[in-house]
């Protein structure tokens, strides 16, 4: 996801999940005053800011959105950067930026749709769980299946050579149980742990194609003459492989989505 201003237009999903899962937990979490709390793959920062911050009011010292990626971040910092919310490049993999950057650094770690992007998700687990001051807490929303893997994996031969990273992301699907062991073996003492199955309604075809698209790194791997005739492809893959719904009278498309929300301790 390197486009801030395609993600930003087209992530409704994204926002209603953060705001579910905040409205559902932020009460449940045990709040101090000043607190320091990480917003992981905060993407263009806009949930970060418009959802994310309004729930910390007066519990914060400061809100940092991190993510992978640089331009990302730069539009983030530009667009909603101040003096208690700030934006930082950093890959949740990479355990040495993680400890010397951040090691007990926070008193409570968000993040919303990025766990089903990360490869590494034990060592994620494990670099959150170093950044948490003792008694800390997360909130991870992400999906159990991510779609975008599901779609790479129907695509044509041709267009495989150019799915970098595909075959390990779509070895790696967990079950809720699997996940739960993954947690609490690096170090978690799960709160709760809840999935649901939910639908998202897009207006039309080409609103469901926009978001995907916003999301879709295939962008940045391939040559841009073969863009249109990817994006042809992809269209035609999710609706011959009715991965959507649609409905015949009104023409509006119907996602379902499987979202997943865990909340736990650092003990
Ligand atoms: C779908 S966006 C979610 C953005 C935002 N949290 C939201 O809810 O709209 C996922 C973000 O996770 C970031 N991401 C993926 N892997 C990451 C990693 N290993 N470390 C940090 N960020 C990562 C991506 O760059 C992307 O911006």
């Amino acid at each position: 996801m390197h486009c801030p201003e395609r993600y930003v237009k087209n992530n409704g999903i994204q926002q209603r999940e953060a705001k579910d899962a905040l409205t559902a937990y932020i009460e449940k979490m045990v709040w101090t005053s000043n607190e320091m709390v990480l917003d992981i793959g905060c993407g263009p920062g806009d949930v970060t800011s418009d959802i994310l911050y309004p729930f910390l009011k007066n519990k914060i010292k400061q809100l940092i959105g991190v993510d992978k990626s640089v331009e990302m971040v730069e539009y983030a910092k530009n667009s909603f950067g101040r003096s208690d919310m700030n934006f930082k490049a950093l890959d949740i993999e990479n355990t040495n930026d993680c400890d010397s950057s951040y090691s007990r650094g926070f008193n409570k770690i968000f993040s919303f749709f990025c766990f089903h992007w990360i490869h590494n998700k034990f060592d994620s687990l494990l670099n959150m769980h170093l950044m948490l001051k003792s008694g800390g807490e997360i909130l991870i929303n992400f999906l159990l299946i991510n779609p975008l893997v599901e779609l790479y994996k129907f695509m044509d031969e041709e267009w495989q050579q150019y799915i970098k990273d595909v075959k390990q992301m779509s070895q790696d699907s967990f079950s809720k149980d699997d996940l739960r062991e993954m947690f609490i073996k690096a170090g978690f003492r799960i709160i709760n742990m809840e999935s649901s199955v939910k639908t998202y309604t897009y207006p039309d075809y080409s609103s469901c194609l926009d978001a995907v698209r916003a999301v879709d790194d295939m962008y940045s791997n391939l040559p841009q003459h073969l863009h249109d005739r990817y994006a042809i492809h992809v269209s035609d893959t999710i609706r011959e492989k009715q991965m959507v719904e649609i409905c015949p009278n009104t023409g509006e498309i119907i996602l379902k989505y499987l979202p997943i929300t865990v909340h736990a301790v650092k003990d």
